[in-house]
Formats: C-alpha cells, sequence, structure tokens
C-alpha cells in the first residue's frame, strides 16, 4: 500500500502530479532546491485549486483536504518513511542518478522508486541504486491533473511485485495506466515525436504549408491539433532532442532529425515559448 509520497521536483510535472496524489488521499511531500521556489509551487498549486473552486469544479472541503495532504522541504531526509518517491526534476541521466543514489541510503528497502522521466533508460537510471527491482518509470502527460494516461515501464529489473503496486496505484488516483516495456520514447513519444518529425519533413520539402498540414491531420485523421502547433506547444528544442535520443540509441536512419528543425532550434524559434515556431505567437 502506498500512502506517503515524496515527490522530487516541484515544477510543471511534480506539481501537477503531487496534486493529483493528494486529491486521491496521498500524503505527498514536495522536495524543490530553495524555499522561494517552493513557495511559488504553492501559490501556483493553490491559484489551480482556487480557479476550480469558482469554477464550480471542485468545493471548498476538497481543496482543504488536499492542502491538508501536502507539505515541502528543501531536505532529502524527509523521504525516509516514504512508500514512493517519484521523481519530476530536469531530464538529465547523471543528476538523476546522483539524487537517486542519495536517496537509496535515506529511504526505507521498502520504498519504491518511479521517476517521471521522458527519454532517459529506466534500467541505467535504476542502476545508480542497490534496488533495481523496486525502480520503475512512470511517465505522466502534461497537464497531469487533466491527462489521463499513465506509461507505467519496466526496466530490466523491475520486479512484478513493484510493477502491480505502481499500476494499481496509477488508476486508484483515477488514472488510466498502460504496461510499457522499455524502449526509447516508450509508446507515446516513439509514435508522435517520428510523426511530427515527418510533418516538418513534408514542411521542408514544400510539399504543403504549415496551415496545410495541420489542417491534414486535424480534417483527415481527426487530431485535435495538427503535428506542427503540436510541436510549437511541446517546444522544438524538447521534439529535437527526442529525436536525436531515438537516433543515439538505435543508429537506424528513420529517426533522422528534420534539417529544418535542427535548423529552428539552433536559430532560437522554439514554438511558443519563445513566441516563434511554424506558427507566430507574439501577436
Ligand atoms: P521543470 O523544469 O518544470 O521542473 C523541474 C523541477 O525540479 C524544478 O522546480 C527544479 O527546481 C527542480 N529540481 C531540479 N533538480 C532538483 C533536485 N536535485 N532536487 C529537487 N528538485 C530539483 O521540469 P518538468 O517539465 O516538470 O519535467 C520534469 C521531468 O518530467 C523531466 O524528466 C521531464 O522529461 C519529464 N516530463 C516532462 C513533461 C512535460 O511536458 N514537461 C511530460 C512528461 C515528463
Amino acid at each position: 500500500m502506498i500512502s506517503k509520497v515524496f515527490i522530487v521536483g516541484a515544477g510543471q510535472m511534480g506539481l501537477d502530479i503531487g496534486q493529483v496524489m493528494a486529491k486521491a488521499g496521498k500524503k505527498v511531500t514536495f522536495r524543490d532546491m530553495t524555499d522561494e521556489i517552493l513557495a511559488k509551487s504553492m501559490a501556483k498549486l493553490n491559484k489551480g485549486l482556487d480557479k476550480q473552486v469558482a469554477k464550480g469544479k471542485m468545493d471548498e472541503d476538497t481543496k482543504a483536504a488536499i492542502l491538508a495532504n501536502i507539505s515541502t522541504t528543501t531536505e532529502l531526509a524527509p523521504a525516509a518513511d516514504a512508500d514512493l518517491v517519484l521523481e519530476a526534476i530536469v531530464e538529465n541521466v547523471e543528476i538523476k542518478k546522483t539524487l537517486f543514489k542519495e536517496l537509496d541510503g535515506i529511504c526505507k528497502p521498502e520504498c519504491i522508486f518511479a521517476t517521471n522521466t521522458s527519454s532517459i533508460s529506466i534500467t541505467q537510471i535504476a542502476a545508480a541504486t542497490n534496488r533495481a527491482d523496486k525502480f520503475i518509470g512512470m511517465h505522466f502527460f502534461n497537464p497531469a491533473t487533466v491527462m489521463k494516461l499513465v506509461e507505467v515501464i519496466r526496466g530490466l529489473h523491475t520486479s512484478d511485485e513493484t510493477f502491480k503496486t505502481v499500476y494499481d496505484l496509477s488508476a486508484e488516483i483515477g488514472k488510466d495506466p498502460i504496461e510499457v516495456k522499455e524502449g526509447p520514447g516508450f509508446v507515446v513519444n516513439r509514435i508522435l515525436i517520428p510523426m511530427i518529425n515527418e510533418a516538418i519533413m513534408v514542411l521542408e520539402e514544400g510539399l504543403a504549408s504549415a496551415e496545410d498540414i495541420d489542417k491534414a491531420m486535424k480534417l483527415g485523421c481527426n487530431h485535435p491539433m495538427g503535428p506542427l502547433a503540436l510541436a510549437d506547444l511541446i517546444g522544438l528544442d524538447t521534439c529535437l532532442h527526442i529525436m536525436d535520443v531515438f537516433y543515439a540509441e538505435t543508429c537506424d536512419s528513420k529517426y533522422r532529425a528534420a534539417r529544418l528543425l535542427r535548423q529552428m532550434v539552433r536559430g532560437g524559434k522554439l514554438g511558443r515559448k519563445t513566441g516563434v515556431g511554424f506558427f507566430d505567437y507574439t501577436k
């Protein structure tokens, strides 16, 4: 049974995941680098809850119950009695490994370690610990308060017991999990990012305009959003990074990043976050 959850990284993903866990009755502790970051994150969480209350989507009692389940810290020591540690820090393998190595010495032996990584090998991070059987990928989608999917990813050594606990937990907190064996990009990004890359190649070849490529996939495949607008939303740097990981892991030329994608990243056109990508967001 998972009742105490220690979330490392109260950023975009960690904060939403923590909120989902707290709403499901779990005791959640957020750990981030400074009190300032934590104060900002908690203000954001509060604001989000207030909005839901104002819209009539949540009552005051639920909001109070969520907040009562949450605490914050800048230390790792309070992870000692956690049943689950969920990591959602920067996407850097060395930083993640250092963190888990330290946690391995702090947490109780039965504590499960989960990472929300979108591209790094679960087995590789698990190797920094002495509990690879209790190490697993728990990949949420953005925004985690809304998106139903969780990819529950087995590393090489993940035990069936660990898998079942995390899979059941995902369902318990109101998500709809799938089982995935480890492989670059897992399921969603493995299919999605090469599709986006292909759309960029179609644009680069001058076969259709950006507007028409997106229109084609919306009207022809019933996608809610076109691939180029989606690339702008995800961030072109992130899309490129993921393509490069696929290529590095497989040496398969089908994962060659579009030249235009690389050029746009080099030129600082990263999508919504810089105001310009395939579409202009400055107006
Ligand atoms: P973010 O940059 O919004 O948040 C990361 C947080 O971790 C920051 O608040 C930072 O201060 C904190 N942090 C960094 N090192 C730390 C440490 N050693 N201890 C405690 N806190 C630390 O990043 P975001 O977008 O939430 O991504 C986090 C993870 O989730 C990454 O592995 C990313 O690949 C993955 N992910 C991201 C998605 C997205 O759409 N942004 C979707 C699914 C997974």
